[in-house]
């Protein structure tokens, strides 16, 4: 059962273990935020950890960036239905096929989760992608997979709050875009790069923004969720 609220939150469970996320999401209410498992969490939980925040009434973005040939991706985007999960992702660089076999798969699914693209990594830079044999800048190649992932039938991507703008403007408005790399004023940044405050986030266009530390080792996780929201009230 998914919830029926919109928050624009998705709150980034990056723990080691079960008994660390449950604390955290103990203190949260499906209505103030959706929750993101990644590579970390799921490794160590598996699917019964997924089950039961889904079975709390959270949606949940089950953050496994799939990127194979198009037959495992596919099936594995159907497990990922099949679980209930309210987002997942696969890598564009998979290519169209694979994420047009993604998409059928989750089209044949009686419960469809929103399938999102990841485009360039935030970790890679110019030279990065240089030494992988792409001779691009990193934002040419953003806009290039982007546009691929739409026509491929992808709900949207993972982006940059810095390429909402321009994603919303030369893909569509309708495309959804999820950002990570969110800082509420005075947090500490970390290992982010290029940041924006929620609120800055949601006016350039995002649709939700994927935020960790600033709540997840907040003292008091329910406060900065709050804060957080009240800060995006008047957007
Ligand atoms: O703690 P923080 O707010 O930086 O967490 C951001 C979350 O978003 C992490 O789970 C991280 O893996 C994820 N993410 C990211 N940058 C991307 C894609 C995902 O920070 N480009």
């Amino acid at each position: 059962m998914n919830s029926t609220h919109d928050s624009k939150i998705i709150i980034a469970l990056d723990f080691k273990d079960e008994a660390s996320a449950l604390a955290l999401v103990e203190q949260l209410e499906p209505s103030l935020c959706r929750l993101k498992v990644g590579k970390e969490l799921f490794v160590r939980c598996g699917p019964l950890l997924v089950k039961k925040l889904i079975n709390k009434g959270f949606d949940v973005f089950l953050d496994l960036k799939f990127h194979d040939i198009p037959n495992t991706v596919a099936a594995a985007c159907q497990a990922a239905a099949d679980m209930g999960v309210w987002m997942v992702n696969v890598h564009a660089c998979g290519g169209r096929k694979m994420m047009q076999a993604a998409n059928e798969a989750i089209q044949q699914s009686s419960h469809k989760p929103l399938l999102i693209a990841v485009t360039v990594l935030t970790s890679l830079s110019r030279q990065d992608i240089a030494e992988i044999g792409l001779d691009i800048e990193p934002a040419e190649q953003v806009l290039r997979l982007a546009r691929l992932a739409r026509d491929s039938g992808m709900d949207g991507v993972v982006c940059s709050p810095q390429e909402v703008k321009l994603l919303k403007q030369e893909i569509a408005q309708d495309f959804t875009l999820v950002t990570p790399g969110v800082r509420p004023a005075g947090a500490a940044i970390g290992d982010q790069q290029r940041i924006m405050t929620p609120a800055q986030a949601l006016s350039a266009g995002s649709d939700y923004l994927v935020i960790g530390r600033p709540i997840t080792a907040a003292p008091d996780p329910l406060y900065a969720v709050n804060n957080i929201i009240k800060e995006c009230e008047n957007i």
